[in-house]
């Protein structure tokens, strides 16, 4: 679809709305709705509009239909889409120390990481991205990111050594990948299938529901379940269309929003399990994807090589930021 015929298309779907509502919630994400964030995206329009009889309707608009990466925090600026939700990544130029969360092995379990995100170290972040002119909400889940290549299986860091791999714009990202020898290489989300396909990039780290639903499956030959890193979201909102909203609506779209959360990680908590039962079906029937555990040992290397790290980042995240996360219990 060309940009013009999209815009067309978005602003038919609003005049249609706008008929019944008398306010719109424009909400931009850029993964397919059948992910946690996208089924999360939908149960949150479903309720702004049962919580306000109608008179506020959230029009969704998935991957990456109207603004993909990088887009979407201009689009919000200039009040042209009002919510969204970013990976953590993305908020790499904007707050840097949000890349504190794309640190390898940063978080044990997810016991870990909601105590991490819902406790001080969040909320500094949060305030960090208030500065910037946004309203900070929630945070979402993904999952854990796993290493996959069309070139060969990834069991030890060294075998992702010359291997060209996509990453989101992120400096620790990068740093991470350097780290054990390959090359990486930013790209937006919506060009990582066609660049797998075409051999632009050999491989990628990815939550298991973007693998799946973008059926990365389809264009590479391994997968190990590496679960080196984590992938989360932050959902903002344009700081200028709230200023505008009425205020007597607002307690229930922070209302709908604060079920989205508890909808969304409960979703991603169940679809991990889920999502590997069909993407190890694949590769069975397919005969084209194997999919590998790492044993102890094997994750130890990983953790060493990757951890490496953590020096380069201690000025751009601050040590404290990542020895307070790391200190929590
Ligand atoms: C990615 O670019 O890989 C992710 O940030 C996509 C997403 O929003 O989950």
């Amino acid at each position: 679809m060309t940009k013009f015929i999209k815009i067309v298309a978005a602003t038919a779907l609003l005049v249609s709305s706008a008929l019944a509502a008398e306010y719109t919630i424009k909400l931009t994400h850029v993964v397919s709705p059948n992910t946690p964030k996208g089924q999360g995206a939908d149960f949150f329009a479903k309720r702004v509009a049962e919580l306000t009889g109608g008179k506020v309707e959230v029009v969704v608009f998935p991957n990456s239909q109207l603004y993909g990466d990088g887009e979407e925090m201009k689009a919000l600026k200039l009040g042209n889409a009002h919510i969204a939700m970013p990976s953590f990544s993305k908020f790499t130029s904007l707050v840097p120390e949000m890349q504190l969360f794309d640190l390898p092995f940063l978080f044990r379990d997810k016991d870990h990481l909601y105590k991490v995100l819902d406790g001080e170290v969040g909320q500094i972040i949060r305030d960090k991205v208030s500065a910037k002119g946004f309203i900070a909400l929630d945070y979402w889940d993904a999952g854990f990111k796993h290493m996959s290549s069309n070139k060969k299986a990834i069991l030890m860091p060294e075998d992702a050594a010359g291997q060209k791999f996509r990453i989101m714009s992120s400096h620790v990202l990068e740093a991470q990948f350097k780290a054990i020898g390959a090359n990486p290489q930013v790209l937006p989300f919506s060009e990582v299938y066609s660049a797998l396909q075409q051999g632009v990039v050999d491989g990628a780290e990815n939550p298991l529901s973007n693998f799946y639903t973008k059926k990365f499956n389809e264009v590479q030959t391994d997968l190990t379940l590496s679960g080196h890193g984590y992938l989360g979201y932050l959902v903002i909102m344009s700081e200028s269309f709230w200023k505008k909203f009425p205020a007597d609506l607002k307690p229930k779209v922070i209302q709908a929003m604060k079920e989205a959360t508890a909808f969304e990680r409960k979703a991603a908590a169940t679809d991990d399990d889920d999502t590997l039962a069909k993407i190890k079906e694949y590769g069975k029937t397919s005969g084209k994807l194997a999919v590998h555990e790492l044993t102890p040992d094997q994750k130890v290397a990983w953790q060493k090589a990757m951890e490496k790290i953590y020096p380069q980042f201690y000025k751009v995240v601050g040590e404290d930021l990542i020895k307070k996360a790391q200190a929590v219990k």
